[in-house]
């Protein structure tokens, strides 16, 4: 018998992770498609979970979090950006950036709320918000720079925008905002009840001595604003799916009633670790450096390719315009360099408004030099 049923997410499809791994992998292929690490996560953090867990850190751990990791995070703030949290109001960890995504716009977004989000954009933010019957509100911004034109977005607000959603560092442009453009959003929203949730995963992922602007440098964005961030891409253990969220009291209440439904608490062993491990901040402090060489190493090799790019200012991906190649498709470049050339990358279309197609391809470099140098090796032939 088949169970008939109506889709909530009918036009959702698998998504082009799914695929170009799984391209990667049938074609051996080098797979730079899927934004994670060929390297392992430091092994002095395996060994804080293995003894958390051998301590007897195996039920679940309060709701929000164990307070001394929203302590440190809190910490973080203070140190990083002279911002304080209340890690007992204001601060929750979670399973993941994603799941903290999902939660926030859980708790907000009714039916026939706007969400205003800026195109190509993370793949996790639309199906969220069209489950809860809410309209994504696209803007799309132009290559090869992605600059955000304001008056745009000012014409796009009105009293059904719920929320807007950003993203600095950029997943998938590796482009970075600049003081002007969270200005520009904090006189947008000032005096309306628009929240605004702002994806800092890359935080510490940024180059050329560019500063991160958090919106909890902002008090008229940090007074509406959820920060998400992962312990994942921080700390090269993706799999591990950690993170956290913050956002003043009287949001973070909120948040957490539909938390504590949807996964209740996040790993708790882990917590612990993760607790201890955030006392030494040069875990996170180095990874710019880390990163920026990995991209001046790719890059390098790259040189002389016939790929034309703007080095990526923060994230770990960069993007190549493919246009003096061929006038392929990016999706069926994409395949066929998978599959001819055994190289995976993501074509950008899937991430843009009506699936534009401005020939660029996403490339991570989260990557182990010898992974790297092969990845260029074969770039340098197509
Ligand atoms: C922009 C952005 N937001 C959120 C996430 C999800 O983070 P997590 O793996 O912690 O759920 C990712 C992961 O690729 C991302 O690139």
């Amino acid at each position: 018998m088949h169970i008939q049923f109506n889709s909530k997410l009918p036009s959702i499809e698998m998504t082009i992770f799914t695929i170009m791994s799984k391209l990667a992998k049938d074609n051996n292929a080098v797979n730079l498609s899927q934004g994670f690490p060929d390297f392992d996560t430091d092994p002095k953090l395996i060994e804080l979970v293995s003894r958390a867990m051998k301590n007897g850190f195996n039920q679940y751990s309060p709701m929000q979090g164990i307070m001394e990791l929203r302590e440190r995070i809190a910490e973080k703030f203070d140190a990083l950006y002279n911002s304080t949290y209340n890690p007992d109001t204001e601060i929750t960890i979670t399973a993941g950036a994603t799941q903290a995504i999902f939660t926030i716009i859980s708790t907000f977004v009714n039916a026939d709320d706007e969400v205003i989000i800026f195109k190509p954009a993370y793949d996790c933010y639309e199906p969220a918000i069209e489950l809860h019957k809410g309209k994504s509100i696209c803007v799309q911004l132009e290559a090869p720079h992605f600059k955000v034109d304001w008056q745009k977005v000012k014409a796009l607000i009105s009293n059904k925008t719920k929320m807007i959603i950003i993203n600095t560092p950029h997943n998938p442009c590796g482009t970075v905002w600049s003081k002007e453009d969270m200005l520009a959003l904090e006189s947008l929203v000032r005096n309306t009840n628009i929240i605004v949730l702002s994806d800092e995963v890359y935080e510490h992922i940024i180059f050329d001595g560019k500063q991160h602007q958090s919106v909890c440098l902002f008090p008229n964005l940090k007074e509406r604003s959820f920060i998400t961030a992962s312990f994942g891409k921080t700390f090269h253990n993706t799999g591990w799916k950690m993170g956290y969220c913050t956002a003043p009291a009287e949001l973070m209440h909120e948040f957490r009633k539909t938390h504590q439904f949807n996964v209740f608490c996040a790993n708790h062993p882990i917590q612990i670790a993760l607790a201890e491990y955030l006392r030494a901040p040069q875990h996170y402090l180095d990874l710019s450096s880390f990163y920026q060489n990995k991209r001046d190493f790719f890059l390098k090799a790259i040189e002389s390719s016939r790929f034309k790019f703007i080095p990526s200012s923060g994230t770990y991906f960069q993007l190549l315009d493919y246009s003096k190649i061929t006038e392929e498709g990016d999706v069926e470049f994409a395949i066929r360099l998978a599959k001819e050339s055994k190289i995976a990358s993501i074509p950008i279309s899937v991430f843009n408004v009506d699936k534009l197609d401005t020939k660029t391809l996403r490339f991570c470099f989260a990557k182990k030099n010898e992974t790297l140098e092969k990845a260029a090796a074969i770039l340098n032939q197509i």
